[in-house]
C-alpha cells in the first residue's frame, strides 16, 4: 500500500484546459502551469492532481485517451510533463494524474484496429463486440444510458460503451457467461489479459518518470456484469489488488485514488483513499445549493453550508463515521468542489460565507483537495456553452466550473493573450471578479484566508488527516474538537449561533473571525469561523 504519505497531503485539483495559456491559442497547457508553480506552492499545497492531460479528440474533456503514453499535443510534450514534475518537486509537490481506463477514444489506434477487422482479434478483443442487440435492458449496468453503440465503421455488430459513445468500454471480461452469449470473454480471456497488462505499462510508464501516482476514473466499472452487480465490482477489486501487489513491489510510493469510495469486498484494499465526491450524498448535503442544477441521484434538500442556515450535517457525518468505523486510518478526500458539478461560490453563496466553508474543509480530518480557483472564490458560471462534453445531464452544465482561472486584471484575467473569442470557455464577466493578484496582499481575502489554513493544518498535526476528528455539535454553529488540542467553530449560516461547551472554556482563537469565547458560552457571528487552541495544547507561533 502506498508510502502513507497521502494522508498528510494537501491537494490541488487543475483542470488543464483553464488554468494558464502560455503560447496564447486559448487553451491552458503544461508550460503555462509551470509558469504558476509559485502560486501553487504559495498555497502550501503538496499534490497537484491533473485532469486527464493525454492525447484525446476530447469529445468528454480528455476523459476519452486516444494515447496513453503521449501527452496531448495543446498541453506541450511528454518532456514538458516531466520537467513541470521536477519543478514541482523542487518544491515539495508531487503530482498525481488521471487514469481513464474503463474505456479508451473511439480515435485510439486499439479501437480502429478493431473497428476496421472483419471479426474478433485472434490476440483477443481489446473491446466488448456483439452482433445483435441483447433483448433485455443493461440499464442496472449503465443507469439510465443505453450501453451498446452500433459499429460507425466496417466491423458488424455493436460495440459495449462506458460513458458517451465516443467512450467504448475497454474488455476486462465479464463474471457471468450464459452459453448463448458467446461473445462474452471470462476475466481471464486473452483480451481482458492484454488490458491488464497494458494498465501495468501505463502506470509503469509515467511513474517511472516521476508521477506520484492516480486517480483512477471510474475504477470500479472495469468487469461486467449484468445480472449481479457484486460479482463485477468483487472481479474489479480483484484486479485492482492484482495492481496493487505489483505496485507495492515496483513502485511502492505510488498512490492510486478512486473516483468514489472504494467498496470492501472482503479482501485488502487496493487504493490508498476513499473519495467523498462533490455529486455523491456526503459532499451534496454540506454544500449543494442547487444553482448549477439539479443532481438527478441527490434528491435537493438544503446544504448546511448556507446563509439560510435550513441544512443538516447528519448525512455527511453518517457517511464519515461509516467510513472510519471500518478503516479509522484510511484517508477520505474531501474537495472543494471538482471539475463535474459546481463550485463552493455558487449562486447566492458570496464571498463573506466561504470563510465558514474553507475552514471545515481545511481542518476535518480528511484529506482536503483544492479545486484550482476556489483559493480565490471564482464563482460557477451558469449558462456557459456546451464545450468539450460538458453537458452530460441536462440538469447540470459542468462547463460552469470549468471555466479560465482568474489570476489578474489584464486582458482575459491574465489566463491568455488570445482573442476572447478563441477561449476554452468565456472568463467571468464580472467586472468585480475575484483575481489572484487583487488577493495577493490583502490580509482579509480568500486567498490568504486558505494560505493561513494550510499553514495552519502543517504546523498542528492535530488538524491534520491523522488525528481523530470528534463532534461536539452537529447543527449551527458545527463545533468539532480536532484530538485533544484543537476546537473548530464554524456558523455557515447568517443568524449569529451560540453553543454551551464545557471543552471551551479557555480556549484561544488561533485563526479566524466572528468567535467570542466567554467561560463556556460560545458566540459566533452569521458567517462566523475560527480554530482554537485548547488549554494545555501549546499555542502556534505566527497565528492571527
Ligand atoms: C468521471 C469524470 O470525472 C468525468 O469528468 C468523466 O466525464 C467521466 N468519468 C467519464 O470518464
Amino acid at each position: 500500500m502506498g508510502s502513507g504519505w497521502l494522508a498528510d497531503a494537501v491537494m490541488y485539483e487543475i483542470y488543464p484546459q483553464s488554468f494558464a495559456d502560455s503560447d496564447g491559442d486559448g487553451i491552458g497547457d503544461l508550460r503555462g502551469v509551470i509558469d504558476r508553480l509559485d502560486h501553487i506552492a504559495s498555497l502550501g499545497v503538496d499534490t497537484i492532481w491533473f485532469n486527464p492531460c493525454f492525447a484525446s479528440p476530447f469529445f468528454d474533456a480528455g476523459y476519452d485517451v486516444s494515447d496513453y503514453l503521449r501527452v496531448a499535443p495543446r498541453y506541450g510534450t511528454n518532456d514538458d510533463l516531466v520537467e513541470l514534475v521536477a519543478a514541482a518537486k523542487q518544491r515539495g509537490i508531487r503530482v498525481v494524474l488521471d487514469l481513464v481506463v474503463g474505456h479508451t477514444s473511439i480515435e485510439h489506434a486499439w479501437f480502429q484496429r478493431e473497428l476496421h477487422a472483419t471479426g474478433p482479434d485472434p490476440d483477443g478483443d481489446r473491446y466488448v463486440w456483439r452482433e445483435h442487440l441483447p433483448q433485455r435492458t443493461w440499464s442496472s449496468d449503465l443507469p439510465g444510458t443505453p450501453g451498446w453503440v452500433a459499429s460507425p465503421g466496417p466491423r458488424e455488430g455493436f460495440y459495449l460503451k462506458n460513458f458517451y459513445d465516443e467512450q467504448p468500454a475497454l474488455n476486462f471480461g465479464w463474471t457471468h457467461l450464459p452459453d448463448d452469449e458467446p461473445w462474452r470473454d471470462p476475466v481471464d480471456g486473452p483480451g481482458p489479459r492484454r488490458n491488464r497488462q497494458m494498465l501495468r505499462d501505463v502506470l509503469d510508464f509515467w511513474l517511472s518518470r516521476g508521477v506520484a501516482g492516480f486517480r483512477v476514473d471510474m475504477a470500479f466499472s472495469l468487469v461486467k456484469d449484468d445480472r449481479d452487480p457484486t460479482a463485477c465490482v468483487q472481479a474489479t477489486t480483484e484486479l485492482w489488488r492484482e495492481i496493487r501487489q505489483w505496485l507495492d513491489d515496483a513502485h511502492p510510493d505510488a498512490v492510486l485514488i478512486p473516483e468514489g469510495p472504494e467498496p470492501r469486498m472482503g479482501t485488502d484494499l487496493a487504493f490508498d483513499a476513499d473519495f467523498f465526491l462533490v455529486i455523491l450524498a456526503e459532499h451534496a448535503t454540506l454544500f449543494d445549493n442547487h444553482a448549477a442544477g439539479v443532481l438527478p441521484f441527490q434528491p435537493p434538500q438544503p446544504p448546511f453550508f448556507d446563509a439560510e442556515g435550513a441544512g443538516s450535517t447528519s448525512t455527511f457525518l453518517a457517511g464519515w463515521a461509516a467510513a472510519k468505523q471500518v478503516d479509522p486510518h484510511r484517508p477520505v478526500i474531501l474537495s472543494t468542489a471538482d471539475h463535474d458539478f459546481n463550485r463552493l461560490a455558487c449562486g447566492p453563496r458570496t464571498a463573506e460565507q466561504l470563510g465558514a466553508a474553507l475552514t471545515f474543509l481545511f481542518t476535518w480530518g480528511s484529506v482536503p483537495c483544492l479545486y484550482y480557483g476556489d483559493e480565490i472564490g471564482m464563482r460557477y458560471l451558469p449558462g456557459m456553452p456546451d464545450v468539450e462534453g460538458a453537458i452530460c445531464n441536462p440538469a447540470y452544465n459542468r462547463a460552469g466550473c470549468r471555466t479560465p482561472m482568474q489570476w489578474d486584471d489584464g486582458p482575459n484575467a491574465g489566463f491568455s493573450t488570445a482573442d476572447p473569442a478563441q477561449l476554452y470557455l468565456p472568463i467571468d464577466p464580472d467586472p468585480r471578479r475575484p483575481t489572484v493578484a487583487a488577493q495577493q496582499d490583502d490580509p482579509a481575502s480568500t486567498l490568504n484566508l486558505v494560505r493561513r489554513l494550510i499553514a495552519l493544518r502543517r504546523a498542528e498535526p492535530a488538524l491534520g488527516g491523522r488525528t481523530p476528528t470528534t463532534v461536539l455539535h452537529a447543527g449551527y454553529p458545527f463545533t468539532y474538537r480536532r484530538g485533544d488540542s484543537h476546537l473548530v467553530v464554524v456558523n455557515p449560516r447568517r443568524e449569529p449561533a451560540v453553543v454551551e461547551l464545557a471543552e471551551a472554556a479557555g480556549a484561544q482563537v488561533l485563526l479566524g473571525s466572528g468567535v467570542v469565547i466567554d467561560g463556556q458560552r460560545v458566540q459566533v457571528d452569521g458567517f462566523g469561523h475560527a480554530v482554537l487552541a485548547l488549554p494545555l495544547a501549546p499555542v502556534s507561533a505566527g497565528s492571527s
